[in-house]
């Protein structure tokens, strides 16, 4: 850096003073084409019920769903994640509310596919919304066992396909699920339905929101999920999975939490060049809504910067259970303006 002339020659802020300029030297770019809303449904009558700890978010009837799902559409969200509020009446041990065909997944599947057939509809592949034990997979002597569990997931990845599912996506974490589910898939007919796997989910609190949401909080007591989803400390591990689910034949991969693990989105998208979506999940949500109720953060604001941060990040794309809202906002104000 010179000392001659003026101090300082080289001005960064120059190109920050007008919105134009700040407009033409913008590396990152956020749009309704980024964005996957998870949304759940339920049995119950009521077209939707608030969920406490995630302010603005909603448990939808069916019906419901195909309203709120069009209206995704209108505002350009390419796809939704379906996620099902399963009757505490029809849990069992093993699941397998999970492999029948007329589940409330699958019906709502087939509801809003056939209402909104352009619209992508993403299926989690993991037992626990049906397990009375709250585990995404089949529990032996105390421990989730993972081959007898992936030959469940199999049926299930075959029943939402069957039903109009276009993306599966396991997000149980159990080994050598994705080749299996893909072979499945293969078997039944559905080559052209792809696999979305949640390659490096972690073993996280941030989660806390959505399990009361679907109702597995109470069923998992004070078990948890670390003897099969990832240590929060491992980033290189991270990388082993993702290889090996790309191997496996998944079409995406994602990262889960997100805000937190920003630094695992980089490292897999600059390894892989593989499409990499981030899930900023409940907690990440509820912690954000939370804060705006109080008066402390600026809710408009810190949500598009969340999202913007994780484009940055390397991410193709983004769940967010912001996406309506936020598309319908960028619909009227493009983030180009901003
Ligand atoms: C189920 C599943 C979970 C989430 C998505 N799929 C919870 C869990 O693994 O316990 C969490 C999503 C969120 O917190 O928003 N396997």
């Amino acid at each position: 850096m010179s000392t001659f002339g003026a101090f300082p020659r080289t001005r960064l802020r120059r190109n920050r003073r007008d919105a134009w300029s700040r407009r033409l030297v913008r590396e990152s770019h956020l749009s309704a084409s980024d964005l996957i809303w998870p949304v759940f449904v339920h049995e119950a009558p009521e077209a939707e019920t608030p969920i406490v700890s995630m302010p603005g978010v909603a448990r939808h009837s069916i019906d419901h769903l195909v309203s709120v799902s069009r209206r995704a559409y209108d505002a350009g969200v390419p796809a939704i994640a379906v996620f099902p509020v399963i009757d505490p009446a029809k849990k069992t041990l093993d699941g397998e509310e999970a492999i029948n065909p007329e589940n409330l997944v699958c019906r709502a599947v087939r509801a809003v596919k056939e209402a909104c057939p352009e619209l992508g509809v993403i299926c989690d592949v993991a037992l626990d919304p049906f397990t009375t034990h709250g585990q995404d997979g089949l529990v032996r002597d105390g421990y989730v066992v993972n081959d007898e569990t992936v030959a469940v997931l199999e049926q299930q990845a075959v029943v939402q396909a069957d039903a109009g599912c276009d993306v599966i996506a396991p997000s149980d974490m159990m080994d050598g699920r994705i080749g299996r589910v893909r072979d499945a898939l293969d078997r039944a007919g559905h080559q052209k339905v792809r696999v979305l796997s949640y390659a490096a989910k972690y073993a996280s609190a941030f989660y806390g929101p959505f399990r009361d949401a679907v109702g597995s909080k109470g069923n998992l007591g004070k078990g948890d999920k670390r003897t099969y989803q990832m240590d929060p400390a491992n980033l290189d591990e991270a990388m082993r999975e993702v290889a090996l689910d790309l191997e496996e034949g998944a079409d995406m991969v994602m990262v889960k939490p997100g805000m937190p693990y920003l630094d695992v989105i980089r490292r897999i998208k600059d390894e892989f060049g593989a499409p990499t979506f981030a899930y900023q999940v409940s907690g990440e949500y509820a912690m954000m809504r939370a804060a705006a109720q109080n008066g402390w953060l600026d809710w408009d604001r810190v949500i598009v910067e969340s999202l913007v941060s994780f484009k940055r990040a390397g991410a193709d794309a983004i769940l967010t259970y912001a996406a309506l809202e936020v598309a319908e906002r960028l619909a009227r104000d493009p983030y180009e303006r901003s």
